[in-house]
């Protein structure tokens, strides 16, 4: 059993840790029995304008569910990123930017950071942003994208990041359900040596919506192309804006609870929903996980290589590194751009001490061949870090042997849009590893698993995954729609926060996360809803019907299979299979590409006319013999039909 392998505590990791096994249980069981005590401690590591008095006020409560942390301090995330390292590392470097072209590279100090976010600050005030206005970001993994985040929390405006791979239909939706009046893009995005037309996808966003009410588009130069599409009166130069924009900004003073920022993600039903996170209590959390999960000391370079446009890339590249001072190193590219070599050069070339990657990169790298390391040392590394999926044992076998050389430890973190931080994962220096496992709680966070009645599971067992009590970096509403917020997470199981997610506990108490227990597929770590890519499929003026599943894929960890009803009369094809593939490539973006499209002449479907996915999961993963009790069928004839189908598929 792979369950028996394990990776003790490393003594020279230990040795310089800033937790060890004994302040781990220490601290976590005071943070859990005295929750007041230890975030009112632990909340000084952010300055506050004005400092809180009150720490922790939240209950579960289904009838009465309310979250705060520091409810009544004052402060400004961009403040405690950038203006309280001035006087003892304004000349070091926060951002390391290593471009898609390789021999494109710069550092960028907190001084420097600082001058260009004060600048677009007053920039986004003269286009006339105002505190709580919301301002969509849809970018590539460029400084300035750092800077528009960082300049909207210092002037209290919430920003929106649109993943850069977004179709403009995609873009369009989050702009009219955030209400957003102001975008902040490029003309172009680079990745993988491929422009990506950005500004162009924006206005085909703006005129696709009519109800998009964009006052102002700020365009980023990142490529030049000067073919780039021109509003006048709506579109602005973000070069010409800066050229004279003062360096004098004050920062905002926000109250703990004020939004910071709201950020879309996929759910199993409806609409993606802009998870809103606040200033105080995410500040606190995303800066105390990096800290301590990565057990960073001043002075490390750090890269985790998500894109802005998800949670990870908000907490660990953007607000948690920067708020501790830390070197934190930005990347444009792919990992296997100019070749597969290129994660091991980026490490080499800026002596990359952390390395926080997702599990699709690893096996993408891994079905290369360990050649893909070659001429490269990773002599700097020290920590390895996993995000975004279940990692599968040889997976991360393969990354501590071949990436980390048989000497970092990894650490395997589990946590979510929703949750604003890591809540599970084990500190280097304190907790011992299992491939495939994510161990053990962070401080504050409880962890528990339940029956499908809510029942709460005792020792070593499996279950749905719940948290018992809310910990600072928890989302506090969905934007404009409190009461999904409510259903979503709190009503599945009452007085309990519901993750979506199932996991196993074994003997030691260590949490092994078996994924999704929802409709929400996880597709190379990114999160889509299956009624998404249904409801874009529906919407192809051929297409009766879909049913969409996730299954096991190599690389990918879930592919997604897609099973179509054609309307009446219409021939299915190879060529209509295409056009589907290019439909919702169009309607959502290339991550929600159909790895594979069945044609379905019917839906297995209950009498009240359910779709049963269990069973459509069981045969796109061909295993038919384990279909289970199929007798509820409105029509059972519609499984064996689909199975032979499948089979010539
Ligand atoms: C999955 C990403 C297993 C999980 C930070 C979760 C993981 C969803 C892990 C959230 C992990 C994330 N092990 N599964 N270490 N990390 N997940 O919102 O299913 O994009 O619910 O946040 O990813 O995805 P999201």
């Amino acid at each position: 059993m792979t369950d028996k392998k394990v990776y003790p505590v490393q003594p020279d990791i230990a040795k310089n840790a800033l937790v060890t096994a004994e302040q781990y249980e220490h601290m976590y069981r005071q943070s859990v029995e005295n929750p007041n005590e230890f975030w009112g401690e632990h909340g000084k590591r952010i300055d506050w304008i004005k400092p809180f008095t009150k720490v922790k006020n939240s209950t579960y409560d289904y009838n009465n569910l309310s979250i705060k942390w520091f409810e009544d301090g004052v402060l400004n995330a961009s403040a405690n990123c950038l203006d309280r390292h001035l006087a003892d590392r304004g000349d070091q470097t926060a951002i390391i930017f290593e471009g898609d072209d390789p021999s494109v590279s710069r550092n960028v100090t907190y001084r420097e950071l600082h001058e260009e976010v004060c600048k677009f600050a007053n920039v986004l005030k003269e286009q006339g942003v105002k505190k709580g206005d919301v301002v969509t970001i849809y970018m590539p993994m460029i400084v300035e994208t750092a800077v528009a985040m960082l300049a909207c929390a210092r002037i209290g405006a919430i920003h929106s990041v649109v993943f850069g791979g977004f179709s403009p239909e995609a873009v369009a939706a989050r702009i009219v359900n955030g209400k957003s009046r102001f975008v902040v893009t490029a003309d172009e995005g680079l990745r993988g040596g491929r422009a990506i037309p950005l500004k162009k996808n924006v206005d085909a966003a703006l005129k696709h919506e009519s109800e998009a009410n964009v006052d102002c588009v700020i365009v980023v130069k990142r490529t030049g192309n000067d073919q780039v599409p021109w509003t006048e009166g709506r579109d602005v130069c973000y070069e010409d804006l800066m050229a004279h924009a003062s360096a004098e900004c004050d920062p905002e003073p926000m109250n703990a609870e004020d939004p910071l920022f709201m950020l879309y993600t996929s759910g199993s039903t409806g609409a993606p929903k802009g998870v809103l996170h606040t200033t105080g209590g995410y500040m606190v959390y995303a800066s105390m996980t990096h800290q301590y999960v990565f057990d960073y000391h001043d002075g490390d370079v750090y890269w985790c290589t998500a894109d802005f446009g998800w949670v990870t890339g908000h907490s660990y590249i953007l607000y948690g590194p920067l708020a501790n001072g830390a070197i934190t190193l930005l990347f444009e590219g792919v990992p296997n751009y100019p070749d597969s070599s290129r994660m091991g050069q980026v490490v080499d070339k800026h002596k990359v001490n952390i390395l926080y990657t997702a599990p699709t990169a690893i096996r993408a790298l891994m079905a290369e061949g360990a050649s893909c390391m070659d001429g490269t040392t990773r002599d700097s590394l020290r920590v390895l870090g996993s995000v975004g999926e279940p990692i599968n044992p040889e997976a991360w076998e393969w990354y501590h042997r071949v990436i980390g050389n048989s000497k970092c430890p990894i650490v395997d973190t589990w946590w979510q849009t929703e949750t604003g931080g890591i809540l599970i994962a084990p500190l280097p220096g304190a907790v011992d590893l299992k491939p495939g496992s994510a161990t053990r709680p962070f401080f504050g966070v409880q962890p528990a698993l339940v029956d499908n009645e809510g029942n709460l599971l005792e020792g070593a067992t499996e279950g749905n995954l719940v948290i018992l009590d809310s910990w600072p970096g928890q989302m506090r509403t969905i934007f404009g729609d409190h009461e999904r917020f409510i259903q979503t997470y709190f009503s599945t199981y009452k007085g309990m926060y519901f993750t979506g997610d199932g996991a196993r506990r074994d003997e030691d108490g260590d949490y092994w996360i078996t994924g999704r227990v929802d409709d929400v597929l996880n597709v190379s770590g990114h999160r889509l809803g299956t009624a998404e890519v249904e409801s874009a499929l529906v919407a192809h003026d051929k297409v009766a019907e879909a049913a969409v599943v996730g299954y096991p894929h190599e690389i990918k960890g879930q592919g997604i299979y897609v099973y179509v009803t054609l309307i009446q009369g219409v021939e299915p094809s190879d060529e209509l299979k295409k056009e589907l593939v290019q439909w919702v490539r169009k309607e959502i973006g290339p991550i929600a590409s159909p790895d594979v499209i069945q044609w379905a002449p019917g839906l297995p479907k209950t009498r009240s006319g359910k779709i049963m996915r269990r069973i459509l999961r069981k045969i796109a993963a061909n295993e038919h013999d384990q279909l289970g009790d199929t007798s509820t069928l409105a029509d059972p004839s519609v499984v064996d039909e689909l199975i032979g189908s499948r089979a010539s598929n």
